[in-house]
Formats: structure tokens, sequence, C-alpha cells
């Protein structure tokens, strides 16, 4: 068994960008910026975006992050996004998801313009890239792709069980890895909470990806000899033991499924960490050129 070291591998590629920022920067061409906002209060939401505006300073990027409480009209909120729509020194722009229950996000979403979309959730950027015309790919499926890229694992004619149907993940997995491109050529089956014979999908899979947001939902009886595990679970569950309060929780029985498998994404160290390495990708090629595939 050998563990995608999701902190590794995005260590590599934010160290790729710092690099590739300074060579902008020392050509005169403008520092790539993110713009971030965050509504309300809730703590998972707090972290990611802090460790987003952080992860922008340590490559070199501007970031701006943009606070609304709670109770924010919508208005107010997309008035916001039209405007930074408009302000050319801002590159990208992400909306912190889940929004208050008031807000529409869809209508969120789609006022954010494509082609500072580096969330790659407007629904232009999903056409593009269900095609496979360049487009931003949203961050946690990419970097699950740039993962699956660096350990040189070889997908082809592989049968891929996805469990969740997110548009942020599970949706975009699938059709990435069914796609004709060397992380792709995998048979896809794509699984929901209304889908029956789960167990015995599972046990035919090559690679798993879970993205149901269940801790350890998938155990070790699910998951075939040797197959592939991805895990973008990342669940706070109350542990008294911890200095927080709460541990992070996959979605896979980590301890009982490594074992069988030939890969496995740790949580966390895993996929949430490649996460954010594939927003400031999409960041900079927001930022560097017209080109918005990595
Ligand atoms: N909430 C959970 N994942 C994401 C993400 O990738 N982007 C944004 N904007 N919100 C999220």
């Amino acid at each position: 068994m050998q563990l995608l070291d999701g902190k590794l591998v995005a260590q590599a590629v934010k160290n790729e960008l710092k690099a590739k920022t300074e060579a902008l920067k020392a050509q005169g061409k403008k520092t790539p910026h993110l713009a971030a906002i965050l509504i309300g209060h809730d703590g998972a939401s707090e972290t990611y975006v802090a460790s987003k505006v952080k992860t922008c300073a340590e490559i070199g990027f501007q970031s701006t992050l943009i606070r609304f409480e709670a109770d924010i009209g919508e208005q107010t909120l997309l008035q916001k996004i039209k405007e930074l729509n408009e302000d050319e020194n801002v590159d990208g722009i992400l909306v912190q998801l889940p929004l208050p229950r008031h807000i529409h996000e869809e209508k969120v979403i789609n006022t954010i313009a494509a082609h500072k979309d580096v969330d790659g959730f407007h629904p232009a950027n999903i056409g593009k890239m269900i095609q496979g015309q360049p487009a931003y790919i949203p961050a946690t499926p990419f970097g699950i792709l740039l993962l699956l890229r660096h350990y040189k694992i070889e997908t082809k004619g592989l049968h891929a069980v996805v469990i969740g149907r997110s548009n942020i993940v599970g949706r975009p997995i699938s059709i990435l890895l069914s796609q004709n491109t060397p992380t792709g050529n995998c048979t896809v089956t794509l699984c929901h909470s209304h889908t029956r014979n789960l167990k015995d999908l599972c046990l035919q899979a090559d690679i798993i990806v879970a993205a149901l947001g269940k801790p350890e939902f998938l155990t070790a009886d699910m998951v075939k000899e040797g197959a592939i595990v991805i895990d973008v679970g990342i669940t706070r569950v109350e542990d008294k033991t911890k200095k927080k309060g709460y541990a992070l929780k996959g979605d896979v029985q980590f301890e009982t499924v490594a074992p069988k498998c030939s890969y496995i994404t740790p949580v966390p160290g895993g996929v949430g960490a490649m996460t954010i390495a594939a927003l400031m990708q999409n960041t900079f090629l927001a930022a560097a050129s017209g080109e918005v595939r990595g």
C-alpha cells in the first residue's frame, strides 16, 4: 500500500507556482490576485478560506478577503461580485460555499464572470469541461487528477466508482475520469443515495472516489484487494481528547481499508491539501494567460 501524499504533492505544485509568479513579476507583469468572499462564521468555511488566503501569501499572490455577516441581502452580495468582475486588478473570484439558506447559490455562481471563476462552478466552465474544452476545473477534482498524475497512476481501462454526485466533486470527477486524457479513460459508475447495490459496485471497482460526506462510510468489506481509494470526505467529528474538540474524519475507514489498497489518500493530508494547490493553479492561469486548463 502506498499513501498518496497530498501534502507533498501540493507543496511541489505551490513551489512551482511560486517560481512562476516570481518570473511573472520580474517581467513586470501583474501579480495574480484572488478575491475570496466569506459569508457568516461557519467553522469549517473559516478554516478553508483562511488557508486559501495564507497559501496566496506563500506563493506571492495578492489576495483580498471580503466578509459579510450571515444575514447579508442577496442583492448586496451580487453587487459585490459584479464590482469584482469589473475590477481589472482581480483575476480570480471565489464565494465560499455553503451559503446561508436565503441566498440562491445558483444566482451567485452565475453572477461570477466565467473567466474569473477559478472554482470552476459556473455553467460555462462546467459545459466546457464536459466537452473537453479549456476550462477551469473545480479545485477538488482537479487536485485528484494532479495527484494521479504525480504518482503516474495508469487509469486507462479501470473501473472507477464515484460515491456522491455533488456539483463540486462527485459529478465533475465522474466526467473527468471518463474523458480521453492521461488521467481518464476509466469506465465510471456514479453512485448516490438511491444506488441499490453500492457494496457490490464498490467491490468491482479498481478506483473508488468517496465523496459523500459521511465519516468512515467506506469499510474494508466494500473494497477489492489492490484498489485505489481516494477519500474526499473531511468531516469534523467531536473528539474531546483533541485540543480543538474535534477530529477530522474522511469518508473511508482508513485503518481497515488501507491494508487492502494499492494506493490510498489519508485524511488530513490527502485530497484537501491538493484542493488548495489546484485553486492556486487556476488563479495563476487566470492571471497569466487566456489558457485555463492545467
Ligand atoms: N466549499 C467546499 N468546497 C468548496 C470549494 O472548492 N470552493 C468553494 N467556493 N466553496 C467550497
